[in-house]
């Protein structure tokens, strides 16, 4: 190994990395190099030290957020609205990203999140394959291809590219599908030591959902969007087998509105309930993930008896384009998370963990929310718009998310009679 790398990982303490060397052939040597040249040893240095001190709660300002519940809107205004975002989209000025980055690891599922597969009223289906229907109803609805593109990362890029290419795009226009790669940090011990893989590297993971910024900008998409006069964009994640992703209403409101961002949210159907909630934060709009909301917050009630922190975060963002131009090199805060991870022993066996033992460090797409002074949140309802596969079993398990789907789809069929 070169001096400056042997050196880099001295001054940073990594030099535990050394005692791997003699487990390694000459090329594996060569790409850990490479790789150890590349990462930012500083970031990673401070990134564990935050994870040693105690989070201090600032005095900070939190309010709940007003919203618009698609429920209290008239026919007449919601006839309005949705002209207004129907003209937009089939003018051709609409995309959509979905976000499948992450791995289904909740689920069990050793493989890319969006390949999982469900037994359904409308028999077997990908996750994918369930974007594609909603995108393939708007072909017929608005006579183009909506743009999809599609956030992968490193992990998981290859076996998501392989997957549409074996299953043929799911008959959608292939040249209308684009992937782009998110970005990685290294996993560090409790130690705030690097660990090698199975592959002999240094472990690395995806950045979290907030590298969304900066890989779309990096992969070159949001210029061509810019070229091929998209405006708006809608981004969600891979899992809500409900999502409402081609929303005419919520364009139209947001535009209505003059505002450059929006989302839409669900009421929260329990304090418990472990998903992120939107508010204010010293007056600019904030979404507080479930395990940052103190117990007493989360139970807050209005006069109404209504949560005050109850709009639930169902990951539907839309932004206009010049939002994520704007927001390409944004810095947003890290939040560490403590997980499960295998690791090679110096011996060179390969060791699962069976309890939390690395921290892992990832950035979060709503943090950029407070860069703007206000967005607009459209209501739904949940039984219309949302139902997560998270978990293996019990509540947002494929369970739960395909009666919900199956409830949606059967509606849907009385409705068109
Ligand atoms: C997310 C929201 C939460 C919301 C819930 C609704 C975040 C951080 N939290 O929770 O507020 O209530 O959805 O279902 O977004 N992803 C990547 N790259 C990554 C990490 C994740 O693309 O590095 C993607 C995943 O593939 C997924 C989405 O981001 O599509 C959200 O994943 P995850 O971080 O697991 O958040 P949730 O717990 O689902």
């Amino acid at each position: 190994m070169e001096c400056k790398t042997v050196e880099i990982l001295k001054k940073y303490h990594q030099e535990h990395i050394l005692n791997y060397l003699d487990l390694l052939t000459e090329e594996e040597k060569k790409k850990l190099e490479e790789q150890i040249l590349k990462i930012d040893f500083e970031q990673l240095k401070d990134l564990f030290q935050t994870t040693q001190k105690e989070t201090c709660i600032e005095e900070k300002k939190i309010e709940h957020i007003p919203y618009k519940d698609k429920a209290k809107i008239s026919d007449e205004k919601k006839l309005e609205l949705e002209q207004i975002g129907n003209d937009i989209i089939s003018s051709g000025h609409y995309a959509v990203i979905t976000m499948a980055g992450g791995q289904g690891t909740r689920l069990g599922h050793v493989a890319p999140k969006g390949t999982y597969l469900l037994n359904t009223i409308n028999g077997e289906k990908y996750l994918f394959e369930i974007i594609v229907d909603t995108l393939k109803q708007a072909q017929k609805k608005y006579k183009i291809n909506i743009p999809w593109y599609i956030m992968t990362s490193r992990e998981n890029n290859k076996q998501t590219v392989e997957f549409f290419e074996e299953h043929e795009y799911f008959n959608y226009d292939k040249s209308k599908v684009k992937f782009f790669v998110q970005g990685e940090l290294p996993l560090i011990d409790t130690n705030g030591k690097l660990i090698l893989n199975k592959e002999k590297q240094i472990k690395e993971a995806a950045d979290g959902n907030g590298g969304i910024y900066e890989a779309i900008a990096k992969s070159g998409l949001l210029q061509e969007m810019k070229k091929d006069g998209i405006e708006w964009i809608f981004i969600s994640n891979v899992d809500n087998i409900l999502s409402n992703f081609i929303d005419p209403l919520l364009l139209g409101l947001t535009v209505q509105e003059n505002r450059k961002i929006a989302a839409k949210s669900v009421a929260k159907t329990n304090p418990k309930e472990k998903v992120g909630v939107f508010c204010k934060m010293n007056g600019k709009p904030k979404i507080i993930e479930y395990i940052d909301l103190p117990q007493e917050m989360a139970e807050e009630v209005d006069e109404n008896g209504e949560l005050i922190y109850g709009e639930v975060n169902i990951a539907n963002y839309l932004f206009h384009r010049t939002v994520l131009e704007n927001l390409a090199d944004i810095k947003l805060p890290y939040h560490a998370a403590f997980k499960k991870s295998g690791y090679l022993a110096e011996n060179g066996e390969y060791i699962e963990s069976d309890k939390p033992n690395v921290y892992k460090f990832e950035t979060f797409i709503f943090d950029a929310f407070g860069r703007y002074e206000d967005m607009t949140i459209l209501r739904v309802k949940r039984e219309d718009e949302f139902a997560p596969v998270k978990n293996r079993e019990g509540t947002d398990s494929p369970e739960t998310a395909v009666s919900l789907y199956n409830a949606k789809m059967q509606k849907n069929i009385i409705n068109s009679k």
